[in-house]
């Protein structure tokens, strides 16, 4: 995305800025970014691994492919300028068969850039004009499998061996920026995402995916400021829009910084409420505490007109940090926000820091139970060894602890029967000091239970951000 903001800001403030911007990156001090070092250190090398070792039993019945994106810098980059957002992405992945782990492979999604370091020629398909990176998510669509990012780049077409196909903005449907979080609305079968451009700007898009993967609505919302909107959520109705407090900072880029988001004091903080199918004019602004979201776990309509939404909130955002996130305090909440009166009421469900809220997804948009969270340490902005199971309808939360040294990272829901919490749930798990990590796959159903099974992957997998489970 860094070239992408740059490209925009050109277009919008002129080459005189841009080139200010330039020389003030030539002048910075020569510090190491903690995000390109420790346990954030990327990876040099691609690899395909076989005979894993397994610990339990692999169920039969997951045949498919996990997959995790992340930023995995190629290692050249500028490191006083560069954000953790920025990097290149690589997607991890192991491959499931009749109770079989058959193989796990990390592959960068293949950039202009990434190819030109591997010596390969680039990969197929247009370009977005501001930037080919995609590193943020990795998602089943339409049959297909992509990598995806927000504000600027292309979905990227991965093959089932996570090779890049082609960048592929959705067969050329796609004529606005996309979004790292598309949501599925279980009825439709329809994608639904707010996207941004990560420039000065004043409109973001409500975009729907028809169920085959093609962009059959860009409706335009108005906003001010540039607000960075990570995530949205659905409702069987309605879309929330987490216009926050986070915009284009023009003052960071002209010091050089590459990722020009900053918290913004002066920009309100509200959360929208659009139809799924309305007008971007009719949508319903709701004001809320000043704070910010990236990740929504669920929103469902209640029988009084308001709606619930359960989400992670952060205290603030890039207030002071130039290269990653630095909230002092994040919470899990319930939200109950009342398009009628404008207003939102917030509600702290649990007061430890966490993060990668995910649900069975057949509940999306619907009243849910069950959220699936990975504790956070404040401090190092890693996950701790927990990872976190909350019954909001009961109050209460399970927690399953992977160990000293064990870092969780986000652990999606894979269905097995009818029942919410009869499913499985998949993540990877890593031990940074001990160079190893797994595949995990815990029983929804009992949490705190020893894994189901754990594929073990003899290699470091670095922090990253969101993975899904692609059926074969
Ligand atoms: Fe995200």
């Amino acid at each position: 995305m860094a070239s992408a903001v740059e490209t925009a800001i050109r277009g919008a403030v002129g080459t005189g800025l841009a080139a200010l911007a330039g020389f003030n990156r030539g002048r910075m001090r020569r510090v190491p970014n903690p995000w390109m070092n420790g346990v954030f250190a990327p990876l040099k090398d691609e690899v395909t691994l076989t005979a894993l070792e397994v610990r339990g039993c692999i169920p039969e019945a997951l045949d498919g492919l996990y997959a995790r994106n992340g930023a995995n810098p190629l290692g050249t980059e500028h490191q006083p300028s560069h954000h953790w957002f920025l990097g290149q992405g690589m997607v991890h992945g192991v491959r499931l068969k009749e109770g079989k782990a058959l193989w796990y492979r990390n592959r960068w999604v293949r950039s202009t850039e990434v190819s030109q370091a591997l010596g390969e020629a680039p990969a197929p398909g247009p370009r977005h004009p501001r930037s080919d990176v995609a590193n943020t998510n990795v998602v089943a669509l339409g049959g297909r499998t992509f990598a995806i990012v927000e504000a600027a780049g292309h979905p990227v077409e991965l093959g089932p061996d996570l090779a890049t196909l082609a960048h592929n903005p959705f067969d050329g449907t796609l004529t606005t920026p996309f979004s790292a979080h598309p949501h599925r609305d279980p009825e439709t079968g329809k994608h639904h995402a707010i996207c941004y451009e990560g420039a000065p700007n004043g409109r973001v898009w409500h975009v729907v995916l028809s169920p085959d993967a093609r962009v059959e609505r860009a409706e335009e919302i108005a906003v001010t400021d540039g607000p960075s909107i990570h995530d949205c959520a659905i409702t069987d109705k309605h879309i929330l829009v987490f216009d926050l407090p986070v915009t284009f900072a023009l003052d960071r880029y002209l010091k050089g910084y590459r990722f020009p988001l900053a918290w913004n004091p002066k920009h309100a903080s509200r959360v929208g409420v659009l139809g799924l199918e309305a007008p971007g004019a009719s949508i319903r602004w709701c004001a809320v505490d000043p704070c910010y979201v990236f990740h929504p776990a669920n929103a469902f309509e209640a029988s009084d007109g308001t709606i619930i939404c359960d989400l992670v909130v952060h205290d603030s955002m890039f207030a002071t940090s130039t290269s990653g996130p630095d909230a002092e305090q994040i919470t899990f909440e319930r939200w109950t926000i009342d398009p009628a009166a404008g207003s939102v009421a917030r509600r702290v469900l649990d007061d430890r820091p966490q993060e990668f809220p995910r649900i069975d997804e057949r509940r999306t948009g619907r009243q849910h139970a069950h959220v699936y969270t990975a504790e956070i340490d404040l401090a190092s902005v890693v996950a701790t060894s927990r990872l976190l199971a909350h019954d909001v309808a009961a109050g209460t939360t399970a927690i399953h602890d992977f160990g000293p040294g064990a870092m969780v990272g986000e652990f999606v829901h894979v269905p097995r029967g009818p029942g919410e919490r009869d499913g499985w749930l998949l993540g990877f798990v890593a031990w940074p000091a001990e160079a190893r990590s797994a595949l995990m796959i815990l029983d929804a159903a009992d949490v705190t239970a020893p894994p189901v099974a754990e594929v073990r992957i003899p290699r470091r997998i670095p922090p990253g951000f969101h993975g899904n489970w692609i059926p074969a």
